[in-house]
């Protein structure tokens, strides 16, 4: 199951991924917003509790820029949000960072390139290798801080 959420900015970007993605065949937990204004941490910290408890293995979180959503996002144990623009650093977030979240801007990106960059996330696997001791770096810093 794949999480996906959005702040007042990113409610129209967020139907065409979740349209697109389920035409591809992957389910997705919509967590709002539906068109609300809200204050995208919110919207970020119930996604990472959704990927943190294991009901969901990935997210998509959107807001105007996807900048705020990142903040928030990176400040969950566990979590590794990218912001995501473009297809080169989508698919290298997944294989070298191991990213769960992906963070997109709906004032920045137009939904077709969205909706490609969020299929990339989500079938790009991690390498691991060399780059699961920077990952585990990465939690060892989490858990000094
Ligand atoms: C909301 O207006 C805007 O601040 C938000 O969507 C986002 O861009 C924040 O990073």
């Amino acid at each position: 199951m794949i999480a996906i959420g959005c702040d007042h900015a990113g409610v129209e970007m967020k139907k065409a991924i979740i349209e697109a993605l389920t035409e591809k065949g992957f389910e997705l937990k919509d967590l709002g917003t539906d068109g609300e204004p809200c204050d995208y941490p919110v919207i970020a910290e119930k996604l990472c509790n959704e990927i943190l408890s294991g009901s969901c293995e990935k997210g998509i979180l959107i807001c105007g820029t996807g900048i705020g959503m990142s903040i928030a996002a990176n400040k969950f144990k566990g979590i590794r949000a990218a912001l995501c623009s473009d297809s080169f650093s989508t698919k290298f977030t997944r294989l070298h960072n191991d990213a769960n979240v992906m963070c997109m801007g709906a004032r920045t990106l137009g939904p077709g390139l969205a909706c490609e960059l969020a299929e990339i996330f989500l079938t790009t696997e991690f390498e691991g290798g060399r780059h699961q001791r920077r990952v585990d770096l990465i939690t060892a810093i989490e858990n000094k801080n």
